[in-house]
């Protein structure tokens, strides 16, 4: 039998062998229900993690889910907006519960995304406030994220609201055929072109993902959706084994098709500039410290005045995983800053942050089990704080010891006390205790620092920093331990016996510089002020800098947070722009992506 013949039969025998088994399932079918599309157990949202426009989280009465509930402000308008996510689109059935300890029922509009579906939905008394009821309505929602705002219409405000629980039936249930198998070509060592078949679908394929594993690298999106891309921001000299998978609108996935396996060629030279800026997510209110899982597929992000931690993941979604306890604001540059996750998490799940407290600030360890944070526990109190000035970056260096950089809390003088922890790089154990071989026997690293906010270790373990100046310099400097590096009698260089000058200096309208990252050898320095990312070339091997370089100069304002992305020559960006200086409004701060090519 040739080849061809072969595979005639074995196709006409599955089909013969589909028919029976379809045949058994409709005989099945007479004799029971007509079987629905299987609903996902509800999804529980707490109202007090919820986006709320006149009102406030509350726990002053019993009975509610989570840490409290929602009392929304005795006017028309008053209202709270949850973000909840269906897999699939179809329909949501959704149950809020509520309490209304007044004798007059409460009305409000229930919008998702934005359209009325119940209007004026009368929230019927309970007895008294800790007595809770549940109303429920279904309204489509569509694939991913929805927004599902009540709002009062009458002057009596919202009815106390503790939780949404979302449950969703998937209208379309047929996911689409595998793609065709994935063809590599044009591999470079950041980079690699793709092909693959296109799928079939009983709607349409709206989109291709191409994973590995859970990784998604590349979405291509269109109707229909393109069966081609090219990725960049590989990682080189690295093996890759990608998949492609189809998508329709609502959300049914594909099972992957044929996997491609290829290796990128020998890591490029030290360079490369920064191409392809991207938004990864929106909606952020001053995000401040960035910090990577060792896993790299998310990363965790603080909020500095609202005292939140997020987990950010490349796809956009940007989840809440806790607060941070006992944190204040200074009114100023204080309030929620660095963050570092340990890098043993996977063993102890621990993670730190540094933050302003009553009295002072503090670098405190908390337990984060991949989906919440909790186990608040002071590990160093007694920096001293001000309105600006507070430091605030954490990295945890190759040697498995958190380095901490602090400011001098206006007070420039500290900067010059070695018996003081304000104006310095500090270097403590993961048990909170000063690092062995600290230079002093205590916590200080290195002093003479000025508003540090900028650390990174480079390909050789050498550690640089970033600070910023008073009104003439800003400086990029190569830490040593025990060096002392000028502040406040030396702002930016000075050539004094006894001090390090700086590496680089910059005007601090051309800069005032927060964070810093290393790709391929080249140091990234997010500037505020400057609104631009500067690109500082390290030479070679050697602990000198090349010239620099601007990118983006006023394009997306102030730039705090510069990371790497692990295992790819890539970086994320966050912005500053709803602080005082920016004076954007709440939630248009942004996450951003960077390939280095
Ligand atoms: C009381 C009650 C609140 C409630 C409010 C209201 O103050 O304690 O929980 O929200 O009444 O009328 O809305
Ligand atoms: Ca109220």
């Amino acid at each position: 039998m040739t080849g061809a013949g072969m595979q005639a039969f074995t196709l006409t025998a599955l089909r013969g062998r589909a028919a029976a088994v379809t045949a058994l399932l409709l005989c099945t079918a007479l004799v029971q229900a007509v079987p629905q599309p299987a609903a996902a157990a509800a999804a529980r949202y707490e109202a007090e993690s919820a986006t709320i426009v006149k009102g406030a989280a509350e726990s002053n009465h019993s009975g509610y889910s989570g840490t409290g509930f929602v009392n929304g402000d005795n006017v028309v308008g008053s209202y709270v907006e949850f973000t909840v996510t269906a897999a699939a689109a179809g329909s949501g059935k959704i149950a809020v519960r509520y309490s209304n300890g007044t004798s007059a029922a409460r009305p409000a509009d229930i919008a998702v995304n934005g359209t009325v579906v119940s209007a004026a939905r009368a929230f019927a008394a309970t007895t008294d406030w800790n007595t809770w009821a549940t109303a429920t309505l279904t309204a489509p929602l569509t694939a991913g994220a929805n927004r599902i705002r009540l709002t009062s219409t009458s002057a009596d405000g919202l009815p106390n609201l503790d939780y949404l629980d979302l449950t969703v039936t998937p209208s379309d249930t047929t996911a689409p055929s595998a793609p065709g198998a994935l063809t590599a070509s044009g591999v470079t060592s950041n980079g690699v072109t793709l092909n693959w078949g296109a799928s079939t679908d009983d709607t349409a394929v709206t989109a291709y993902d191409i994973r590995s594993g859970d990784t998604v690298y590349a979405t291509v999106t269109g109707n229909p959706p393109a069966t081609t891309t090219t990725l960049t921001g590989l990682a080189c000299a690295s093996p890759y084994t990608l998949a492609a998978v189809a998508r329709d609108a609502a959300g049914n996935t594909s099972p992957p098709g044929e996997a491609v396996t290829f290796t990128t060629p020998g890591c490029a030279t030290d360079g490369g500039v920064p191409s392809g800026i991207t938004t990864v997510s929106n909606g952020w209110t001053i995000p401040w410290g960035t910090y990577w899982m060792p896993d790299g597929k998310s990363a965790l992000v603080t909020e500095r005045d609202g005292f939140k931690v997020f987990r950010a993941t490349p796809d956009g979604a940007r989840t809440q995983v806790g607060t941070v306890p006992e944190a204040v604001t200074t009114g100023g540059e204080g309030g929620l800053l660095g963050i570092a996750v340990d890098p043993k998490w996977t063993d102890n799940h621990y993670v730190y942050v540094m933050h302003t407290a009553a009295e002072g600030n503090r670098i405190a360890r908390m337990t984060y089990d991949g989906s919440s944070l909790g186990g608040y526990t002071v590990l160093l109190q007694g920096i001293k704080k001000n309105k600006y000035h507070n430091g605030g970056r954490l990295l945890f260096g190759p040697d498995g010891y958190l380095y901490a950089s602090t400011g001098e809390a206006q007070t420039p003088d500290l900067a010059q006390d070695k018996n003081s922890l304000n104006g310095k790089i500090l270097r403590l154990t993961t048990a909170g205790k000063p690092a062995p071989g600290n230079p002093f026997g205590t916590y200080v690293y290195s002093y003479g620092h000025r508003n540090p906010q900028g650390l990174a270790f480079d390909r050789n373990g050498r550690l640089w920093e970033a600070e910023f100046g008073d009104s003439k310099k800003d400086e990029l400097n190569l830490i040593e331990p025990g060096g002392n590096y000028g502040w406040p009698v030396c702002e930016g260089s000075c050539a004094t016996d006894g001090m390090t000058d700086p590496k680089k200096t910059w005007n601090v309208s051309e800069a005032s510089p927060s964070g810093i990252a290393i790709v391929r050898n080249v140091i990234y320095m997010g500037a505020l002020k400057g609104e631009r990312l500067w690109r500082i070339p390290i030479t070679g091997d050697t602990e000198n800098l090349g010239t620099p370089s601007a990118y983006y100069v006023g394009t997306y304002g102030r730039l705090r947070t510069v990371t790497k992305v692990p295992g790819e020559d890539r970086l994320w960006l966050s912005t500053t722009n709803c602080d005082n200086n920016g004076k954007q409004p709440a939630g248009s701060d942004k996450l951003f992506r960077v390939s280095i090519t």
